[in-house]
């Protein structure tokens, strides 16, 4: 039932470039500009009008939803707020008719996600879903919405079911902005054409596995780890560092890199193996600041780049070179390593990587 790979998690970061798919498919055209969400179409008039989406979410799903607020915005230009679900619910928010809530699950069963929908459908506001299981509470609890399409994920640290969640946001974000006119015919159609490149770009960043398995020999050991990323990469440092947390029990932390030097700068010396996503995007050559800035202070660099920068290898210990893509498509490739390393780490340091201690697939109590 593994498919012949020793954990269920492998397994599940190996089907990444058929579950993104699985997640696409039926719902956009090659070469053309029609996307077809059901869900979408049944409250478009709501989409069109919202004066704020507020996403809430736990875990992963939360990191999820970060990325979706880049994209809402920059495609959309509708206000996003990404809630953690335990908090929203326990905070009396400001909730309106003209506001969309989307709660993201996997489960579709988080208790503190599902209260927070519940309390948002109570004060009148739109209610949308993004979950993987089928006719789940939250999914069954929603007045539209869509499945991520990944496929049962058994592995408790979550991997396709996260990349699903981006690729099925990207195309809400899509949907929104193309009604709302904030988002050009022919931009909308360089992003079709390049999501149909995702998925190879995925299997190719999975070549790297042998290569982040001696990364992994390297940085087994070690006590801490620390994960920055900028713009669309900012979630993907913080999603690297939670798998790592997860599942080898690990210390991690992502930070924004830009936040590094408002505290975490004094945690780095020679023992400090820090991960910068660096891919060429439009904060590009703020992240090489930041690269030295640690390299300065003797932190041990190891680099997430864009094939063929020849700039940041010159600075890092390791490089890791992923495939490039649009800067809104990022996540989806660049997080792609950072299951690999939370996943090699823990298999070398002996744990349970399928099913760490202290954790549930499915959180059902607040
Ligand atoms: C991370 C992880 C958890 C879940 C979180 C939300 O690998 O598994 O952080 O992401 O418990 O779960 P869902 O998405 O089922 O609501």
């Amino acid at each position: 039932e593994k498919g012949g790979y020793e954990h269920f998690m492998l397994k599940e970061i190996f089907e990444q470039p058929r579950s993104i798919l699985d997640s696409m498919r039926g719902r956009l055209e090659l070469g053309g500009s029609h996307l077809n969400m059901a869900g979408f179409r049944a409250y478009e008039q709501k989409f069109v009008n919202a004066q704020r989406i507020i996403i809430v979410a736990c875990g992963t799903s939360w990191h999820a939803g970060l990325v979706a607020e880049y994209l809402i915005e920059d495609l959309a230009r509708v206000p996003v707020e990404v809630e953690y679900a335990s908090e929203f619910r326990y905070r009396n928010p400001v909730i309106s008719e003209r506001d969309i809530v989307i709660a993201i699950s996997q489960s579709g069963e988080t208790a503190d996600t599902l209260a927070a929908l519940e309390l948002a459908k109570s004060k009148g506001a739109t209610i949308f879903g993004i979950c993987n299981v089928v006719g789940s509470s939250i999914a069954r609890a929603t007045d539209a919405g869509a499945y991520t399409h990944a496929g049962p994920e058994i592995g408790v640290a979550s991997t396709k079911a996260f990349t699903a969640q981006v690729t099925v946001l990207t195309l809400l974000a899509m949907c929104i902005g193309q009604r709302r006119g904030t988002l050009s015919d022919t931009k909308l159609r360089e992003l079709v054409a390049e999501l149909h490149n995702i998925p190879s770009k995925v299997e190719k960043a999975l070549k790297l596995d042998a290569e982040i398995r001696e990364i992994a020999e390297t940085f087994k050991d070690v006590p801490n780890f620390l994960y920055l990323g900028r713009g669309y990469n900012f979630p993907v440092a913080l999603e690297g560092a939670l798998k790592l947390k997860e599942i080898s029990y690990i210390h991690a932390e992502g930070y924004p890199a830009a936040e590094m030097k408002h505290g975490p700068i004094a945690l780095i010396d020679e023992n400090m193996p820090v991960v910068v996503i660096a891919t060429k995007d439009s904060s590009y050559e703020k992240v090489v600041s930041n690269i030295q800035e640690v390299k300065a202070r003797k932190g041990r660099i190891i680099a997430v780049v864009t094939e063929g920068d020849t700039t940041i290898p010159a600075m890092a210990e390791y490089v890791i070179e992923v495939p490039h893509t649009s800067e809104i498509l990022m996540p989806l490739v660049s997080v792609v390593p950072l299951q690999l390393l939370s996943y090699h780490i823990a298999v070398l340091r002996g744990c349970n990587v399928d099913q760490p201690r202290n954790l549930a697939k499915s959180v059902t109590v607040e």
